[in-house]
């Protein structure tokens, strides 16, 4: 793979050096060698490479890692988000008519269909995406779904427990039981993940954690579906399991906010999903306060969340969350990572995957500055340049 060096770049935001919240470096050049940042540094003491590109004055930032969606789904819910924008609310239910349209779907469909979705949101800057299943809900479609997730990721996801499958909704124990056992088996060699959306009409804390205690002991790493719609205690329960994020958190109470400041989970907020059922946006400041780490993320779902786009949720997050554009970008990018535990993503260093966008704009505030305009220019991905989402090896 030849070797390429960007230079002229107005704002680099590397994440970790330069200045402020974005570790922004001013005329700077990166070098990308073999998939890997190999240097960054003064645009006037680059090296010379194979190719080179002049950015003009663009900014650049690391790829957008979005660390919660449910890519891998058949139909759509227009009828349904009609039916909410005009006063209906929303409600965990509506997951059942995914399921049946999932089910309908035939495997390489739903696969044209996250790769269809996955080019969506590479096209808005995303290079990094967690998928989860959810939609299948019994042994054999939850197996597609991971299967095909695990095309596309390596940020596979088991949320067997969305909700109770339609067909055992009188026998919730019952499907407890599967999730926990024959399906988790199943799904276990697929995924690197398992979630539970834990809430009222979904499943309460006490299955959540005994789900969760079995994916742990299959050797999956946790999420959760967390506080979406009311203020459950799922949040702490995730926290106390050692969750990597904790994902929603639309209603936190104070202690919540503690637990997570003194904790290693990441409080991941999916404001597309605010925005698309008309709740309250969850306010930053206690966690910016307590020192929590949090992340944005798309949730993108037929249901609650139909956006692939990351500079969408940015601008949402300045705008009705209280982030400076710097940290939107951050929890965007770093913090992305940080909910994955990654370390080689969401940063522009040495050593790390070259995951870069090129901007439109001299600087990243520009992404919630700009709201609704198309400003990512150029995306490389494992250091090509591309326009699609490339299925893995
Ligand atoms: O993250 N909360 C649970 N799951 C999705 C919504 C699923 C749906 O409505 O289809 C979410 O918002
Ligand atoms: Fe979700």
């Amino acid at each position: 793979m030849a070797s390429e060096v960007i230079t002229g770049i107005g704002a680099l935001a590397t994440m970790h050096e330069g200045e402020g919240t974005l570790g922004l470096l001013r005329d700077a050049a990166v070098v990308i060698d073999a998939g890997r940042i190999a240097w960054v540094g003064p645009s006037g003491s680059a090296p010379a490479a194979d190719r080179a590109t002049d950015a003009a004055g663009a900014a650049v930032i690391p790829g957008f890692v979005d660390s919660h969606t449910h890519a891998v789904f058949g139909g759509d819910r227009t009828a349904e988000f009609d039916a909410r924008m005009s006063g209906a609310a929303y409600t965990a239910g509506g997951i059942r008519s995914t399921v049946a349209a999932t089910r309908a779907t035939p495997t390489e469909e739903l696969a044209a269909r996250t790769h269809r979705l996955l080019t969506e949101a590479l096209r808005s800057g995303t290079t990094t995406a967690e998928v989860k299943s959810g939609y299948g809900l019994d042994v054999e479609t939850e197996r597609r779904l991971l299967e095909v997730a695990s095309r596309f990721t390596d940020e596979v996801t088991f949320l067997g427990a969305h909700v109770v499958a339609p067909e055992l909704a009188d026998r919730r124990a019952e499907y407890v039981d599967l999730v926990a056992g024959a399906m988790l088996t199943e799904a276990a060699p697929l995924a690197r993940w398992i979630d539970v959306f834990c809430e009222e009409g979904a499943f309460e804390v006490d299955e959540t954690r005994r789900i969760l205690a079995a994916g742990r002991e299959a050797g999956l790493g946790l999420r959760l579906h967390a506080n979406q719609l009311t203020m459950s205690g799922a949040a702490a329960l995730g926290v106390e399991m050692g969750a990597a994020s904790i994902d929603h958190c639309t209603f936190l109470s104070d202690e919540d906010v503690e637990a997570l400041a003194s904790s290693d989970t990441v409080a991941t907020f999916v404001p597309g999903a605010e925005f698309s059922t008309r709740q309250p946006y969850p306010r930053i400041e206690r966690l910016r306060d307590a020192g929590a780490t949090w992340a944005i993320a798309s949730d993108c779902n037929p249901g609650s969340s139909y956006t692939t786009s990351m500079p969408f949720c940015i601008a949402l997050a300045v705008r009705e969350m209280g982030m400076s554009p710097g940290e939107a970008v951050r929890a965007a990018t770093l913090g992305g990572a940080q909910a994955l535990r990654r370390e080689d993503v969401g940063r522009i260093a040495v050593g790390a995957c070259a995951d870069l966008v090129m901007l439109s704009a001299p600087d990243p505030v520009h992404l919630a500055y700009r709201p609704g305009v198309q400003l990512v220019d150029r995306v490389w991905r494992g250091g090509v340049e591309t326009r699609e989402w490339t299925p893995r090896d």
